[in-house]
């Protein structure tokens, strides 16, 4: 439905010379995907939805939306922001100080050109999306007087009344506190499936993007580095970056035994002994090898202890140089020969700080990134 190809907008930088942007960028959604950009503070997200807005003249490239061509570097065309059927919710909230909540919620409705709607419709309409916000008790105010989190929904109610083609998302949730955020992304994720609005959506936080997305794009200093859905970012991550990135893990660095074929469980040589670990593509005996392994998947009992794992498992033993308390979970790091492990598990765990410990963890969740 979208499709983008090799953009690139590069800015000067401060002092002149090549600044940061976007440095060649493809990716193409389908209809009705709910598409994530992820990625660190200044990796050029948004950079790319301006692009896809028509809010930033890209260098090269080409974009098209259902078929039509919106930006094409070499043919010279650029469809104006205003024809473009895209709406989109800023990083920094975009609300009207001169109407109410109400009227800003409506605007869209009422200067849309596609659908001419009665007095009515507008506002079943409207008070529905202010309704899905939390926010139709507080429509006739005026939106100066609304908190900043308050006013970033009355934004994200705004671009939903318009039922664009492709809804453009960056940060909307960045302003509400940890709770309302929670809530937000789980009423964003529903109203997107029910409405059917495609859209691109920008954060800089991996739980959000893990939670409400159907694909991930992970972006580092201006490029798509993987692009996947959620659970195949989190578990196979192709390079360090990625699995650094989306969430806390283990990497340990080796080299190859023997030759590995594509989709099987081979040995890598590290410094904390031979592993075993997941390939997904062929290596030669000798290669270098990272493996990653989630403090997640690891589990850790008292050294001396049985604990049963089926199929194939790495063993490690060591001792408990940390424990953090977290809350539902506890947090190890132990001590091994040659290296440092962080482990989590459930705090029902009755392991300690100072204490000998066996970590067991299956080989096909020990995953041997692609990138190595
Ligand atoms: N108008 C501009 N002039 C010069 N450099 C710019 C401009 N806008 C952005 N940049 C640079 O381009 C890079 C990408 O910026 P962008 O705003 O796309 O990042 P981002 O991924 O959205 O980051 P954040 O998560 O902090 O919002 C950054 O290095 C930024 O400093
Ligand atoms: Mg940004």
């Amino acid at each position: 439905m979208l499709k983008v190809e090799n953009l690139k907008k590069q800015y000067v930088s401060f002092e002149g010379g090549p600044g940061g942007g976007v440095l060649g960028v493809s990716f193409e959604i389908v209809q009705g995907e709910l598409f994530t950009l992820l990625g660190p503070s200044g990796c050029g997200k948004t950079t790319t939805l301006r692009a896809v807005a028509g809010l930033e003249v890209p260098d090269t490239g080409r974009i098209s939306l259902g078929g039509t061509v919106l930006f094409d570097g070499e043919a010279a065309t650029n469809v104006p922001m205003y024809d473009r059927d895209i709406g989109m919710v800023f990083q920094s909230y975009a609300i009207w100080p001169h109407m109410s909540v109400f009227e800003n919620a409506a605007y869209p409705l009422r200067v849309s050109r596609t659908r001419k709607l009665s007095a009515r419709e507008i506002e079943t309409k409207t008070m529905a999306t202010l309704d899905m916000v939390g926010l139709s008790e507080f429509a006739k105010r005026p939106s100066t007087q609304l908190s900043g989190g308050q006013q970033q929904r009355l934004a994200l109610a705004r671009a939903f009344t318009r039922e664009p083609s492709l809804l453009l998302l960056d940060e909307p949730l960045s302003n509400l506190d940890a709770q309302l955020r929670e809530q937000m992304r789980i009423e964003l994720k529903r109203l997107q499936r029910e409405t059917g609005v495609t859209a691109i959506y920008v954060t800089h936080d991996q739980a959000e993007a893990l939670a409400i997305s159907d694909r991930i794009a992970v972006m580092n200093q201006g490029r798509i580095v993987q692009i996947g859905a959620p659970k195949e970012i989190y578990g196979r991550p192709s390079s360090e970056f990625v699995a650094n990135f989306i969430g806390r893990t283990n990497l340990l660095k080796g080299t190859v035994v023997g030759d590995v074929a594509a989709e099987a469980v081979a040995t890598v040589k590290t410094a904390l002994g031979m592993l075993d670990g997941f390939f997904s593509a062929a290596r030669r005996a000798g290669q270098a090898a990272a493996l990653v392994v989630r403090p997640e998947h690891i589990a850790i009992i008292s050294r001396g202890t049985a604990g049963d794992v089926e199929g194939p498992a790495n063993r490690l033993s060591g001792r408990v140089t940390r424990e953090t308390y977290l809350g539902e979970i506890v947090e190890y790091l132990v001590a091994v020969s040659g290296g440092e492990i962080l482990v989590r598990t459930s705090s029902t765990s009755d392991i300690s700080n100072g204490d000998s410990v066996s970590l067991i963890f299956p080989a096909e969740r020990t995953i041997a990134l692609l990138e190595a």
